[in-house]
């Protein structure tokens, strides 16, 4: 049987867009779930939204939204940004699901069954946007949060609290006994230093907000959303339930890695160990910390004056430049800067020049020497020949090692080398001087054979990195599938290929100026504001919007959100069928026979598997959610 892999990402805010810091994280692990996959593994890659908590409930009033849409909405942009990424997960799980939320009371539960949990009363600093405790002592004299810089608000609640104090020891014997654990090395010692501090027990709930999940045994709280969120990583696999059968396959010794970023560190080193001891579960996992994508300015955000998102990139530079980019400009361990320059630079050296004009150079000369034929030789020729095989041999080695430390900058950087000695063998040997002595003929093909061998091996290499341009690569070399597998990685394994007659660059190469201006513009977010105008819409912009009557003929609870109502209606043109979150405040039976106000020209979605066609005109305020009726007016007639 295939050794197993699981690989998760954190889940994700749905506070706003994502952008290409968190975008990093998720094209990490999709290169290492495709790498472990091409090496043999059977894969299992999670990500997914974490959702609850007081932070979400705040962004969502702020845009006039329900929790529950505003999360929808932010889940569906997700999905798209992963699509766009070509992102491989098996499975998205989103913490308002219920096979979610059911694991995660069972799991509160019986922590407090066992005395893990008990009730006390909290009082201290919280950071809201941190969703995080503070007590005096963490905190300088302004009070302001540790890791985000923001200020915490002084908060006294009943609260529940997970005892840490009692398995400090036994995490630190753990982490010292399981020394690759939490990597890089210098964040292990970081979580050292902080356990040796001294664990206070953890609040575990809260009763200032409504958005969670309640504890089962006491509705007034909800479950803190650190605990509801860590607990995805086994509740996705059926921890607990009648189907289990993901967590018992893949919930393996050592065969579990969790890639968070560094400010996420402590609550999986700490929090999250502690809760699996408490549980009676293996602390299977290891934990890689990566650092940070920040920009000329520091850190991304649009008060900052920079953010930059991966789509519009992706549709004007293609996917490939931005995965590269992505992958190789963070470095292990430390933290990345996003530059115009850097970014246009790295796809005219890197992409244009050495990779995409080995493979066009390569093309060429075989069309131009051999018709497009190349095969096997039956002996080396050369001292270069050798050295090129020696290299190819050493970077298998070395990619291999790195990207099983996830040291995957430095793993491109042993391909990029061995791209740079590819393109030197060329010089090396001058193909085009051997092509004028018919007596060389045996040796140009040799030469040719060596440089399309060079590549198929590149082509592997970059095939969990550049899955598009490695496509294309084997392609033009018209490479046979199972020659473009691991287990053929070996050099010589080709025997004879038809390279395709004209080579079709990868990568084109950019004006500098122009792009770099390009790029600048898109990750501005300050823009030129004409005074007291921001918030005005011309009436083109409204007239966009097509508000129609209809009456609702039929409605029901949402099969798979309890919190959703499924309305079917009728707007004369047609019967839609539309998604609301609206339960809370009405019954199916009280909607029916009501005429509404319904936006029919708004994109369809599915929200929880449901198609949404159109959404219902609402009215709020602290107490009471209405939706808009119309009296006179008739079903089919238009709002304007
Ligand atoms: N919801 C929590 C994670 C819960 S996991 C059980 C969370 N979400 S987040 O959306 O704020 O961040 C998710 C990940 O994105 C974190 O690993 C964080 O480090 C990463 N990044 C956010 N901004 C980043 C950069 N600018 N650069 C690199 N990674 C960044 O935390």
């Amino acid at each position: 049987m295939n050794k197993t892999f699981y690989i998760t990402t954190p889940i994700y805010y749905p506070s706003g867009k994502l952008h290409i810091g968190n975008s990093y994280t998720t094209v990490l692990c999709d290169t290492i779930a495709r790498y472990k996959k091409l090496r043999g593994y059977d894969t299992w890659y999670l990500t997914g939204m974490d959702e609850h908590g007081q932070k979400i409930e705040t962004v969502a009033k702020e845009n006039n939204m329900l929790p529950i849409n505003h999360v929808d909405m932010i889940a569906e942009s997700t999905k798209e940004l992963w699509k766009n990424l070509k992102i491989s997960y098996d499975d998205f799980i989103r913490t308002t699901e219920p096979r979610h939320e059911s694991v995660v009371e069972k799991i509160f539960e019986k922590l407090l069954a066992q005395d893990d949990i008990y009730l006390g009363e909290y009082e201290g600093y919280y950071c809201i946007p941190c969703e995080s405790f503070f007590t005096e002592t963490q905190l300088d004299e302004n009070h302001t949060c540790p890791d985000c810089g923001r200020t915490t608000e002084i908060v006294k609640e009943e609260s529940y609290f997970l005892r840490l104090g009692k398995y400090q020891e036994r995490l630190l014997q753990f982490i010292e006994e399981n020394q690759d654990f939490i990597t890089p090395e210098t964040r292990k010692n970081e979580v050292i230093s902080f356990i040796k501090q001294g664990l206070n027990d953890l609040s575990v709930s809260r009763t200032s907000f409504e958005w969670g999940v309640k504890v089962p045994s006491n509705n007034k709280h909800v479950i803190y959303v650190w605990v509801d969120a860590l607990s995805n990583y086994i509740s996705a696999l059926g921890y607990n339930t009648d189907h289990d059968e993901l967590f018992n396959k893949y919930w393996q010794k050592d065969g579990v890695l969790h890639v968070v970023g560094k400010d996420i560190l402590r609550f999986h080193a700490i929090y999250w160990p502690i809760m699996l001891m408490a549980l009676d579960i293996d602390i299977n996992f290891k934990l890689y910390a990566h650092g940070w994508y920040l920009t000329k300015q520091g850190k991304m955000s649009k008060s900052m004056g920079q953010v930059v998102y991966p789509t519009p990139l992706i549709e004007k530079y293609n996917l490939d430049s931005v995965r590269y980019f992505l992958l190789k400009e963070l470095p292990y361990g430390g933290d990345g800067i996003f530059t115009p320059e850097d970014f246009i630079g790295r796809i005219n050296y890197d992409l244009a020049n050495d990779f995409g004009n080995l493979l066009n150079r390569t093309i060429s000369m075989v069309n131009k020497y051999h018709n497009g034929l190349v095969s096997k030789p039956n002996k080396t020729f050369t001292e270069y020949d050798i050295q090129l095989k020696e290299k190819i041999s050493c970077t298998v080695e070395n990619y291999k090692q790195n990207m099983d430390a996830i040291k995957i900058s430095n793993a491109i950087s042993e391909v990029w080398s061995l791209i740079s000695r590819t393109n030197k063998y060329i010089d090396e040997t001058a193909p085009w001087v051997l092509s004028k002595d018919e007596s060389c003929d045996e040796e140009l093909m040799n030469v040719m054979y060596n440089l399309v061998e060079s590549l198929r091996i590149i082509g592997i290499l970059l095939t969990p990195i550049l899955i598009e341009s490695s496509q294309k690569l084997f392609d033009q070399l018209n490479i046979d599938e199972n020659l473009q597998t691991f287990d053929k990685i070996s050099f010589g394994e080709l025997v004879k290929t038809n390279v395709i007659n004209k080579p079709v660059p990868l990568f084109p190469r950019l004006d500098k100026e122009v792009e770099e201006k390009f790029v600048l513009d898109l990750i501005s977010t300050r823009e030129t504001k004409v005074e007291n105008t921001e918030d005005y819409i011309d009436i083109e912009e409204f007239k966009k919007i097509k508000l129609v009557v209809g009456e609702i003929i039929e409605c029901k609870i949402h099969p798979n959100a309890d919190k959703l109502l499924v309305t079917k209606i009728d707007t004369k043109d047609k019967v839609r069928q539309i998604v609301s979150g609206i339960a809370k405040n009405y019954t199916p039976e009280q909607l029916i026979g009501k005429k509404v106000v319904v936006v029919s020209n708004l994109k369809p979605v599915e929200l929880r598997g449901v198609l949404s066609e159109g959404m219902i005109l609402a009215g709020k305020n602290k107490k009471n959610l209405e939706v808009l009726e119309v009296t006179t007016l008739k079903k089919g007639d238009v709002i304007s």
